[in-house]
């Protein structure tokens, strides 16, 4: 009941106050892995004309399949991380040779692809194919360390599985993606690593450390 009671709070929330995002115009999961791939080491204001731009020059799978090295690296300039364009580049090969040009709709056939591992993948076939899988990434980690006073260390490579395995039973099965996209934007707005303003969050009665006074004491991370 409770569950429910928050993923209505959170989609209400986001149909009221979502960012209209050019990536967020439709479905399309194509759109939806250039922006996840930009966006992994890279904030959403920078990314926005990078990806417009990179739309115009490569606008589907197979112009991107085809493209030319040099364009391809000269319009990632500026986003850092070169292997990334050089993955999106191979992995648009594979879809066009193992999958005809259509993407694959689960997030095992996903993470076959080059550059795309468990988030990215949660990511596209959420957003993309309504699959309700999490996409846990470090909003993720962040958002509901606080919410649920999970103590698991994110330092640890086996902590995801925790974090995957809570969400999913928290996900909404109706609307994955935008509940995913929901908690991305939670996490880059009021509940932030540093300046959080969990007073305002529309989902400040769910929010367990906010409620303890121990926001800032979540996530847990250790250091190595
Ligand atoms: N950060 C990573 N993916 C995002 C998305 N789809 N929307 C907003 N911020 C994001």
């Amino acid at each position: 009941q409770q569950i429910k009671e928050f993923r209505k709070t959170l989609l209400d929330w986001y149909d009221e106050e979502r960012r209209d995002l050019p990536w967020r115009q439709d479905h399309d999961p194509y759109h939806v892995w250039i922006s996840e791939i930009m966006l992994q080491q890279t904030q959403v204001n920078t990314v926005i004309p990078y990806y417009t731009r990179f739309m115009k020059l490569f606008p589907t799978v197979s112009d991107l399949a085809n493209a030319d090295e040099a364009v391809l690296l000269k319009a990632w300039e500026g986003l850092g991380y070169y292997s990334r364009a050089k993955n999106l580049k191979r992995a648009a090969q594979q879809i066009m040779a193992d999958y005809q040009g259509v993407f694959p709709e689960t997030p095992e056939a996903l993470e076959d692809l080059a550059g795309i591992g468990p988030y990215t993948a949660g990511a596209i076939a959420s957003i993309a194919f309504n699959v309700p899988v999490p996409a846990v990434d470090g909003n993720a980690f962040r958002v509901f360390s606080r919410l649920m006073e999970i103590e698991a260390d994110i330092a640890k490579p086996q902590t995801r599985k925790i974090f995957t395995d809570i969400i999913a039973k928290v996900i909404d099965p109706d609307r994955p993606g935008d509940f995913n996209q929901a908690i991305m934007d939670l996490g880059s707005s009021y509940m932030t690593a540093k300046n959080p303003d969990p007073e305002h969050s529309p989902v400040k009665a769910f929010d367990q450390a906010y409620l303890d006074g121990k926001e800032l004491d979540f996530p847990v991370k250790s250091k190595k």
